[in-house]
């Protein structure tokens, strides 16, 4: 009877476990931090280098403020072996991937790795289709943590249904891995990805300027304020282990220094995952500090997870609203302009509402201290005279509004 029983409870466990896999749940609680070697060094990707990236993590301060994924992009490959499984090239790659994810782990960091749901990658080199099982199992072997997975030379197949192969491919392997879907929006994963992967990029590549876009014929790469229209409706899909992903940063890429931290600001305030894209080995004390500012990546992984909203426009100058956790706001004045641009906002008479959120504010009831989280100075409270500020061009005003209760509850 007792063996009865035993086996009963087996067949019943095995209906009981969920007949379809899972993305890997909660990796991703908060957007990701990393690197990402593309945008800088293209298809130059090697061991060495990879390896110098993770030292130049941990010793310029970005893995203390966070940032833990460090990513090879595109044309790692080798060939596949005879069997179909995928080899790293041997000359970039003479000590092979397990070995450098042993030596990213050792470092405390996590190592990420490009593939594409194709046949070839965006860089000619073999993509996943149709050894999917294979390359989960290989990413597995590795030790991979991360998975960015691109949507070049798919033709004919449907998007939903090759993310989803992948996705439980890297299930079966068995470990866990965070899966960005870099399908570009083309098919509008906000729909239907938030139980495929981490995060799913909303747009197609990012160009290293401000404002302009760089034609390259067949396709076209977005500056940054580009990238930022082409989220209007997108926050309602994203949250927590669900992200809108708005590409790689290119923050110390040939932008000015205001920019970058406009670039910067903009995607923190929309919870886009925050994965550098310049040499870390050789960062100006400019992108460092932007890079590792603190109080900015706060706004980002805040545990509530929304994302900013625009509640207005003044004359090229947008105001940006994210509701935060323990009842904080952050505001975001961007000067789209490039001139300068003097703003003056009346506290008294604010009132800010998110529906989304279910979160509201009046500022000139509740007072809130303000702190300018680019110079690090507390900047009064709303219960004092209007705030009046000059925003250079092409740069931002970040305010964090703290709740005086919280701050001095005595
Ligand atoms: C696509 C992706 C980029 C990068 C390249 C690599 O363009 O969108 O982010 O991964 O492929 O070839």
């Amino acid at each position: 009877m007792k063996m009865m029983c035993a086996s009963l409870a087996a067949v019943l466990a095995l209906f009981a476990a969920p007949a379809f896999a899972q993305k890997f749940a909660g990796l991703s609680k908060t957007p990701a931090l990393g690197w990402n070697s593309w945008n800088k060094f293209g298809c130059n990707v090697n061991e060495q280098m990879i390896r110098e990236t993770a030292d130049a993590m941990v010793a310029s301060g970005m893995k203390a403020a966070g940032y833990q994924y460090v990513n090879i992009d595109d044309c790692w490959h080798g060939d596949r072996d005879a069997r179909g499984f995928i080899t790293p090239n041997k000359e970039h790659f003479p000590s092979g991937m397990k070995a450098l994810a042993d030596y990213v782990h050792s470092k405390g960091l996590k190592l990420g790795i490009y593939s594409d749901a194709g046949w070839k990658t965006c860089g000619g080199k073999p993509g996943s289709r149709g050894h999917e099982y294979q390359d989960a199992l290989t990413y597995a072997e590795w030790g991979i943590d991360y998975l960015k997975y691109d949507w070049c030379d798919t033709n004919g197949l449907k998007a939903e249904g090759a993310y989803v192969t992948m996705r439980d491919a890297l299930h079966a392997a068995g470990r866990p891995v965070l899966f960005s879907l870099c399908e570009w929006g083309d098919n509008q994963p906000w729909t239907w990805a938030k139980e495929v992967g981490h995060s799913w990029r909303t747009t197609g590549d990012i160009h290293p300027c401000f404002d302009c876009i760089e034609d390259h014929g067949t396709w076209k790469s977005w500056g940054v304020t580009y990238i930022l229209d082409k989220q209007e409706g997108l926050r309602v899909h994203a949250g927590p282990d669900h992200w809108n992903d708005m590409d790689m940063l290119e923050v110390g890429n040939g932008m000015a220094t205001n920019e970058d931290r406009a670039h910067f600001s903009i995607w923190a305030m929309l919870n886009s995952p925050l994965i550098a894209g310049n040499d870390l080995r050789s960062m100006s004390k400019e992108t460092k500090a932007i890079l590792t500012n603190a109080a900015v990546i706060a706004l980002n992984q805040d545990a509530m997870g929304v994302q900013a909203f625009r509640a207005s426009v003044v004359d090229g100058v947008e105001y940006w609203y994210k509701p935060l956790d323990q009842g904080d706001w952050a505001l975001m004045i961007l000067n789209r302009n490039p001139a300068p641009h003097a703003v003056k906002i009346d506290w008294a008479s604010l009132h800010v509402q998110d529906e989304m959120s279910n979160r509201m504010a009046s500022f000139g009831l509740a007072h809130y201290d303000l702190r300018d989280l680019w110079t690090g100075r507390f900047a009064g409270n709303t219960g004092n005279k209007p705030f009046a500020a000059s925003v250079p061009g092409h740069d931002v005003l970040l305010l964090r509004l703290s709740r005086r209760a919280v701050r001095s509850p005595y």
